[in-house]
């Protein structure tokens, strides 16, 4: 039987839906990164271990007549807001897919620099679709949003799922590597300025036409039988990046500051995707915080912080 006070006084769903929804974001490095051949469509075939740690950004949605975008830290004012923005996309695409109006204002915190090989643009898109999937009540499944997230870019369904995972195609077909509950410390190098993803896919592809061998990076085996022995020793001798001497090549300062994390006695360093983020691997928290102070100290890179991984993709928080 209905009650006479169901459609009356039930508030709660009106003030579910007005609410604002805060979803935090992780950024993303490749423990390992295998580039292959370039494909007819532009992209190159991968096979990469995703690993998400915990230096995060913060998309918040708002209820809205319309769609905007507003941002603040890393990158604030230099990065565009208009509807290039991957946020802005994300948002777009999840409306026209779910046949609601794109009404929401978007505000996003920033600390994953841009275009720095840690994934902040797609890491912003992938929250983007779950702050919108909560705010306009699609309710769409994990699996469902990560289609989506495809389409916007190829990382971008990774920072959907989080943890470690595989990827393979283009890098968006990911599938979690099952590995035992264990913490990772990681120092992450932020530099001055960043590296265009493109420009690196094709120093690769320009490199490899000269006959220079880069591919280093193998096949993942070696280095997620390392992941599951939680020894940092063993897997220090597996990360593996083929676009890394195309980034050095592009960014010579770079050698300074694998150089600088080696004097640190860092267990081992590699450019983090297309770079210029350099990641260190730490035995533990203070093993980490020191090497973060040695680079800092060394003045080859803006900013070193201390993160852990891996940590889940983009929350609800
Ligand atoms: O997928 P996303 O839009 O993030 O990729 C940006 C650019 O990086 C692509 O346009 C392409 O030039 C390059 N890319 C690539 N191979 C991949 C992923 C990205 O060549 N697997």
């Amino acid at each position: 039987m209905t009650e006479p006070w169901d459609e009356a006084e039930i508030e709660r769903p009106r003030l579910g839906r007005a609410a604002p929804v805060r979803v935090r974001v992780p950024a993303k490095i490749n423990l390992h990164l295998q580039v292959g051949d370039l494909r007819p469509d532009g992209y190159h075939e991968l096979a990469t271990v995703y690993h998400a740690v915990s230096l995060f950004d913060e998309v918040t949605a708002r209820p809205g007549d319309t769609l905007t975008l507003t941002m603040e830290g890393e990158g604030a004012g230099s990065l565009s807001l208009d509807e290039s923005n991957l946020v802005l996309r994300a948002a777009r695409l999840l409306a026209v897919h779910t046949g609601r109006p794109a009404h929401a204002r978007i505000h996003l915190r920033k600390h994953i620099p841009i275009a720095g090989g840690l994934a902040g643009g797609s890491a912003d898109a992938a929250a983007a679709l779950v702050a919108c999937d909560a705010l306009w009540n699609t309710g769409l499944a994990r699996d469902h949003l990560a289609e989506l997230a495809a389409e916007v870019g190829s990382d971008v369904p990774f920072l959907v799922l989080g943890g470690t995972a595989l990827g393979t195609g283009r890098g968006e077909r990911v599938s979690p590597v099952l590995a035992p509950n264990h913490t990772w410390h990681w120092v992450l190098a932020i530099a001055d300025d960043g590296l265009s993803t493109p420009e690196v896919y094709r120093e690769v592809d320009r490199r490899r036409a000269a006959g220079l061998a880069d591919a280093v990076a193998g096949e993942p085996d070696t280095l997620l039988a390392a992941l599951r022995q939680r020894d940092p020793e063993v897997l220090a001798a597996t990360l593996a990046n083929d676009m890394q001497a195309a980034a050095l090549a592009l960014r010579p300062d770079l050698a300074a500051t694998l150089a600088a994390g080696e004097d640190a006695d860092a267990l081992a360093g590699i450019v983090s995707g297309s770079g210029p983020t350099c990641v260190f691997l730490a035995a533990d928290a203070r093993h980490a915080a020191a090497i973060a102070a040695e680079l800092e100290a060394a003045g080859v890179c803006r900013l070193a912080c201390a993160v852990t991984g891996p940590v889940p993709g983009a929350r609800v928080v």
